[in-house]
Formats: structure tokens, C-alpha cells, sequence
């Protein structure tokens, strides 16, 4: 007869024992169930008089045992849901401070271009770009360069290993040649982008750098409007009392041809040496288009004129922030480019 009760007790403990209520509602039924007022380990307890007395103390024991349970179970279940509950609330604490975000910064040949573009856009110039992989007709053909010219040469110019007839381009000019065969003046551009030469890497060369051409082709386009054009660019760099003088030059693809100084000073020893002590420094070849490169592209030089100019802005750059090494612009070590501000 008792050993009938023991096992509902035993069967009791088994069945509490299974229990892992997961959620606050599984939580608060198991409660009920097994610890609430009505719960239904009690009528258990009531089965204590039909024991026999020499069993009461071990019946008294194994009932103990499920309550006990029922009530570790229980608050084992309460910590394990506020833990979550609690994580949940972190998850979701619009007040904590957020994680620091890193602010990249630009790079500086991004920082003198942006603002270069800026002083030409400003002056109704477009900013177009062009090809990388180019063949002899852009980069050099159409530009008035002949054959023999030793920019052609191999050790200059980076030829594809397996199309000797298609090179890195070696100066943005070539844009001006598509953009001439492509559009009717006016034609009003600048081009922005990389070049390739084949250089031996220095603090001062590169292999790869970036060039700015300017196209502007109209009629009655004039010698005075590009030194104006180019005298307002130089003023919004450098200020508003710079100092510009045009140099009679040699471009293939432009004649007249000049190269444009900016009057830098001679204030220091480090004034000497970039200006290889006359005060001024280069900034840029220009000059008017010459007639054959205007036919050669498709348009009339009898009825069009034009100018051009092309200018380099890594050295505007290194002079702008006083880096003396060119190759730092192209190792992005982090180190050193998070060091320029992103306000332009
Ligand atoms: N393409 C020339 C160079 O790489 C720069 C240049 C000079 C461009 C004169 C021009 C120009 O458009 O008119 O050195």
C-alpha cells in the first residue's frame, strides 16, 4: 500500500525534474503547478497518514525532495530569464555611448585635386575623365608627337607585355583628343586622373601619378583668355597677390607653348631648394592647341582655336603639406594619411 505512495512521490520528483520552463508564462505555470497555493505536490503531503509510521520519516524525505526541487528548478529558471531579459536591455540602450567610430580622412592628392576641380568648375569648366589603357593615336599620334619622339620610347612609356600597340597612358592630354572627336566646341573641360611613366622610383618620381588637363576650344579663343583663365586658377590656390609669369616652352601638341611659374619667395633655405634658387616655381605647361592636333581630332582650325594645359598634382600636394617624399602618397601607410583633415 505505501510503497504505492512512494512511487507517486517518485513519479512526482520525475516529473518536476523534466521541467525547464523558458519563458516568464512557462515560469509562472510551473509555479502554479508545483508551488502556488493549490499546487500539486500538496495532496502528496495529505497522503502522510496512510504511510505507516516507520516509513512517515523517509515518505517525509522523498516529499522534501520534490518540493526542494520544484523550488531550485524555479529560481533556476527566474536568474536564467532575467540574465536575458537584463542582456536584452543593454541590447537595446539608446543612452549607452556609442562604440567610437573611426573618421577616415581624405588623402591629400584628393584634397588639392578637390579643390582644384572646385576653382574650374566654378568658371564653367566640366570635369570629364578618360581611359587608362590607351593607344598611340590618344596618347600620342593625334597629339602631334612623331614617331621618332623619344616620349614613344619604350623606356619611357609603358607598353602592354602583349599589345605593343596599347600603352599606360602616359599623360592625361589624351583626353582632350576624345574629347575633341566626340563633341563640337565649345568644349570647355578639365580631366582629372592617373599617368604612368616609366620612371626609377624616387623621393621625387613616381611610376604612377596625377595629372589635371584643361581643354578649352572655341571660337576666338585667345592667348590673353588662357593667361587669364589661368592666372584666376593660380590666384584662388595661392591667394589673391600670387605672383605668375609664363615661360616660352616646347609641348608637341600646343604652340605657342609656356610653362607657368608661381612666384614662391626665397625666405628660407628649404625656398632655395625647392625653387633651385630663383623664387619661382613650375606649375603647369600650357599653350594654344596646335592647328594639327584641331584637324587631326575633327575639328576646324579655321574656324576654332583653343588652349590646353596639364599640370601634375602630387607636387602640389607635397608643397601644400611639405612632404618631401613622393612615394609616402602611395604607400597608404595609415599612419600617415589620417593625418590630413577631411575639411575640404
Ligand atoms: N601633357 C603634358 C605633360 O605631361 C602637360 C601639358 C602641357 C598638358 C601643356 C597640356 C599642355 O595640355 O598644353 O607634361
Amino acid at each position: 500500500m505505501s510503497s504505492a505512495h512512494f512511487e507517486k512521490v517518485q513519479e512526482m520528483i520525475k516529473e518536476i525534474d523534466a521541467q525547464m520552463p523558458r519563458t516568464a508564462d512557462e515560469l509562472e505555470q510551473f509555479r502554479v503547478r508545483y508551488l502556488g497555493a493549490k499546487n500539486q505536490i500538496k495532496p502528496l503531503f495529505a497522503m502522510m497518514k496512510d504511510v505507516a509510521p516507520e516509513e512517515r520519516k523517509n515518505f517525509g524525505l522523498l516529499l522534501n525532495e520534490a518540493k526542494q526541487k520544484a523550488e531550485t528548478i524555479f529560481s533556476e529558471s527566474q536568474d536564467q530569464l532575467k540574465t536575458q531579459s537584463n542582456n536584452k536591455d543593454k541590447r537595446f540602450d539608446t543612452t549607452a555611448p556609442g562604440l567610437p567610430l573611426p573618421l577616415g580622412a581624405r588623402h591629400p592628392v584628393s584634397i588639392v585635386l578637390n579643390q582644384i576641380i572646385d576653382i574650374f568648375r566654378r568658371i564653367g569648366f566640366t570635369v570629364v575623365e578618360n581611359r587608362e589603357i590607351e593607344d598611340e593615336w590618344h596618347n600620342f599620334t593625334a597629339l602631334n608627337t612623331p614617331d621618332d619622339h623619344p616620349a614613344r620610347d619604350m623606356t619611357d612609356t609603358y607598353y602592354l607585355k602583349n599589345d605593343l600597340t596599347r600603352m599606360l597612358r602616359s599623360q592625361t592630354s589624351t583626353v582632350q583628343v576624345h574629347e575633341m572627336e566626340s563633341k563640337k566646341p565649345p568644349i570647355r573641360i578639365i580631366s582629372p586622373g592617373r599617368v604612368y611613366r616609366n620612371e626609377t622610383i624616387s623621393a621625387r618620381a613616381h611610376a604612377q601619378f596625377h595629372q589635371v588637363e584643361g581643354l578649352y576650344v572655341d571660337k576666338d579663343v585667345s592667348f590673353a583668355d588662357m593667361k587669364q583663365v589661368i592666372k584666376h586658377f593660380a590666384r584662388e590656390l595661392y591667394g589673391d597677390d600670387v605672383r605668375i609669369r609664363l615661360r616660352p616652352s616646347y609641348f608637341p601638341f600646343t604652340e605657342p607653348s609656356a610653362e607657368v611659374d608661381v612666384y614662391w619667395g626665397l625666405n628660407s633655405e628649404e625656398d632655395y631648394r625647392m625653387t633651385k634658387g630663383t623664387g619661382w616655381l613650375e606649375i603647369m605647361g600650357c599653350g594654344m592647341v596646335d592647328p594639327n592636333v584641331l584637324e587631326m581630332c575633327g575639328i576646324d582650325p579655321k574656324m576654332y582655336t583653343g588652349f590646353a594645359f596639364g599640370m601634375g598634382i602630387e607636387r602640389q600636394a607635397m608643397r601644400k603639406y611639405k612632404i618631401n617624399d613622393i612615394r609616402m602618397l602611395f604607400e597608404n601607410d595609415i599612419r600617415f594619411l589620417s593625418q590630413f583633415s577631411s575639411a575640404h
